[in-house]
């Protein structure tokens, strides 16, 4: 049995063993919900049903601080995600389209877990692989190869399979002798490889993508669109997408949403989603 299928074989059963209990849904203030589980027999993958997002934008950091404890302080309400409802269907890969600021990377984070909504509910069904911050969250005092090993973990691969996994993320990411080396003596490019390779080689039922494959030199990251491709040929992955070039969204997607000031304005296939952010 090649080392994927038993991979997929223990994520099967670690699905199985989680599907009754690991319905782990977490409420927010009482107006907020998201709801997440491995069940990928579901037909939607993501379901966003009138979310909100909202920050308070305060003139200092000191004024920040006074707000917890007083109403009484100033701030101003950006709302980046205003009342968003989409569903992505399993197997379906949609972009999200928009200018800067209108809420895109937000509305990842939120399916990511990295930030909560405001209010609506958000289902979340399958694992997620996110291509976000890419080089966020590595310790740069361990090595290359001990922090795909601590990510791997807490995957939940056993041993034998992280095992199996470093050598293929070792190689995408080109590092060679670095991957021994501790992190805070790569570049920036180098993390974000490091990232890629980990985010890319784990086998996930839905993908998110930020803009990730903007990262490194021109030849990495035709590399690293023909993974994506790859990974993408997949049956039932669900894509998430976001970029700013509307020739990738068609290469890569069959739908897309064109967000404006964290609300969509347009909802259809990718030509029509395209046509619409480029006129509007
Ligand atoms: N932590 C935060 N605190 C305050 N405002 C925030 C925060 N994060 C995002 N915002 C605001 O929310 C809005 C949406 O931001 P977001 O990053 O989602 O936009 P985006 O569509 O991803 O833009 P870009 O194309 O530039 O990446 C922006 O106005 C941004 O300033
Ligand atoms: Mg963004």
């Amino acid at each position: 049995m090649s080392s994927k299928s038993k991979m997929s074989l223990t994520a099967r059963a670690m699905r199985a063993a989680s599907s009754e209990n690991e319905n782990l849904s977490w409420s927010g203030d009482g107006e907020a919900r998201i709801i997440r589980d491995q069940d990928v027999t579901k037909p939607a993958a993501v379901k966003f049903d009138h979310v909100y997002k909202t920050y308070k934008l305060y003139k200092s950091d000191k004024q920040r601080l006074l707000g917890t404890v007083s109403r009484r302080v100033d701030y101003k309400v950006i709302n980046a995600v205003d009342d968003l409802s989409f569903t992505v269907k399993r197997g379906e890969s949609l972009a999200l389209l928009g200018l800067n600021g209108a809420g895109k990377s937000t509305a990842l984070k939120m399916i990511t877990g990295v930030c909560y909504p405001t209010r609506g509910r958000i289902e979340v069904h399958g694992r997620i692989s996110a291509l976000l911050e890419l080089s966020a969250g590595f310790d740069g005092n361990l090595s290359g190869r001990e922090n795909l090993e601590m990510r791997c973990q807490l995957w939940g691969f056993t041993r034998e399979e992280t095992q199996a996994l470093i050598p293929e993320m070792h190689e995408f990411s080109e590092l060679g002798d670095y991957l021994d080396q501790p992190i805070r003596t790569y570049s920036s490019g180098m993390k974000a490889r490091l990232g890629f390779a980990f985010a890319s080689s784990i086998n996930p039922d839905i993908l998110v993508i930020d803009e990730a494959l903007s990262v490194g030199d021109k030849r990495f990251r035709v590399k690293c669109e023909e993974r994506v491709k790859s990974i993408m040929a997949e049956d039932n992955l669900t894509v998430l997408f976001v970029t700013h070039s509307p020739e990738q969204a068609k290469q890569f997607c069959e739908r897309g949403i064109v967000l404006q000031k964290g609300t969509a304005v347009f909802e259809g296939d990718i030509e029509g989603a395209c046509d619409y952010y480029d006129n509007h």
